[in-house]
């Protein structure tokens, strides 16, 4: 008999619903969803209604509620002394979110929410990307249709060329649609199920997601303002023994972190001491606020993960993997199971979009400081009790709240019409929460303002719970 703790399902809702109607009728249904999904199997019991009320920051009432609405709808089955069970022939339709997994990629589903959104943290595109596709013209693309057949496994050899140049060095580059297919490549590619992989406390959660669903098993290392601490990852390679570990030294998803110089060399050392795989993801590195070296440097274990979103566009979906030439080979091989290749097109205008790299990163860096600023100013004025580390690159700020869980807030969020991800998504502990300052200034205004309300509740909480009413 599987038994869901309440923890397990607030962490499994969040995400779940609809943003509006009555808070009974936005459980049920985020429920629903998650018996549709199979999520939560037939027979699989659901926690206590006070336990799950006293969890998600609601009334008793509002769970009996949404309970019983799901029994009337044939879901569940109620019985005194055994709780609420998902019944064995519980409806099961297909949902867009069952088709999409419940992983990072599930919320680009269904376009964007009506919701204020600060769960994404994607950069608006610079004006350049426009100009630089609209200026192919039809010579170009004969030009581009007529020498290839079209399909490249690892990339139009020019554009690969062009990275490869950029790097210096002899290593080779595979074209991927974004940073995230890459990782998904060398978790499908270097992993086997039961290899450890050590990742950075808090991290990029598609990673988590790339490594989880290959089997391995995932351990953390933690990180400081410096970056990774390369003494306790040096510790975990001798008793865990990793195939693989993963870090952001160029700029880090969720903190902002740009690990020092020090850090760097000690952490590449490594690679000469110990048997192991290194990512090093910068798909930050073109938001890093000062000057900031795009790679670890080349060894045959080094793998360096790049990405034009962060930069220019994230519609580009164009991505690199950059390593020693027999393991590229490996992954495009890998790769042409489920494609053959990115878009010609779309690698022809990242090509040219290369030659205006270092003006975008300037453009970066001059506005994202001042939107951080404004956002420091709106949580300083409406939230004074959170507290963050200043980031030195990214596009969010990795905010400590003052009490309550993430997942509380996020729950909260979610009836203020704030779509909020908790701190435990990034693997990390549940006291902080990601906030993007892209948005623009009154969004960003308006949404802080409803989290100020949002902290009040939590304030209130556990005592104040029944104040909710469905
Ligand atoms: C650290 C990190 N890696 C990878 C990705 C995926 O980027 P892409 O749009 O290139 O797939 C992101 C996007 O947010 C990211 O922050």
């Amino acid at each position: 008999m599987d038994r869901i703790t309440t923890d397990q399902l607030t962490r499994m809702l969040v995400g779940t619903g609809t943003p509006t109607g009555p808070l009974y009728r936005r459980l049920s249904e985020g429920l629903a969803e998650l018996i549709d999904r199979g999520e939560l199997p037939p027979g699989a019991v659901l926690p206590p209604e006070r336990a799950l009320a006293v969890a998600l920051t609601m009334s008793r009432t509002t769970v009996v509620a949404a309970y019983q609405e799901l029994q009337a709808g044939g879901l569940v089955e109620r019985r005194r002394g055994s709780g609420t069970r998902v019944r064995t022939h519980a409806r099961h339709t297909v949902s867009s979110r069952e088709l999409a997994g419940d992983h990072a990629a599930s919320q680009f589903l269904d376009g964007p929410p009506a919701t204020i959104d600060f769960m994404t943290a994607a950069l608006p595109s610079l004006g350049i990307v426009a100009d630089v596709a609209a200026s192919l013209t039809r010579d170009d693309y004969l030009q581009l249709t007529t020498t290839h057949h079209g399909y490249h496994l690892k990339g139009l050899p020019s554009l690969r060329e062009r990275i490869a140049s950029w790097y210096g060095g002899s290593d080779d580059i595979l074209i991927t649609a974004g940073a995230q297919q890459a990782l998904e490549l060398v978790g499908r590619g270097c992993l086997q199920p039961g290899d450890r992989v050590i990742v950075e406390d808090p991290t990029y959660r598609g990673a988590l997601d790339a490594f989880a669903r290959t089997g391995s098993r995932l351990c953390t290392v933690a990180l400081d303002s410096a970056g990774l601490d390369v003494d306790a990852l040096e510790k975990l390679l001798v008793t865990e023994a990793p195939r693989l570990v993963y870090v952001q030294a160029s700029g880090h998803n969720p903190t902002g972190v740009v690990m020092t110089a020090d850090r760097r060399r000690r952490l590449t050392r490594l690679l000469d001491r110990y048997d192991f795989i290194l990512v090093d993801d910068t798909s930050l590195a073109g938001t890093a606020f000062a000057p900031t070296p795009s790679t670890l440097g080349t060894h045959e274990r080094l793998l360096t993960i790049g990405s034009l979103s962060k930069v220019f566009w994230g519609g580009l979906r164009l991505g690199w993997i950059r390593g020693a030439p027999q393991t590229v080979a490996r992954l495009a091989q890998v790769r042409g199971i489920s494609d053959l290749g990115s878009s010609l097109v779309a690698q022809e205008v990242a090509r040219r979009l290369f030659d205006h790299y270092e003006d975008a990163v300037a453009e970066r860096r001059t506005t994202l400081p001042v939107q951080l600023r404004t956002l420091t100013g709106l949580l300083q004025q409406h939230l004074p009790d959170c507290t963050w580390q200043e980031p030195a690159a990214g596009a969010s700020l990795w905010v400590r709240l003052p009490h309550g869980t993430a997942t509380q807030w996020s729950q909260l969020a979610q009836r203020y019409g704030v779509a909020l991800l908790p701190g435990a998504v990034f693997g990390s502990s549940d006291d902080h929460t990601r906030i993007p300052f892209t948005l623009p200034v009154e969004t960003l205004r308006a949404g802080i303002e409803r989290l100020s309300r949002v902290a009040t509740e939590v304030v209130g909480y556990p005592t104040d719970a029944a104040r909710v009413n469905p």
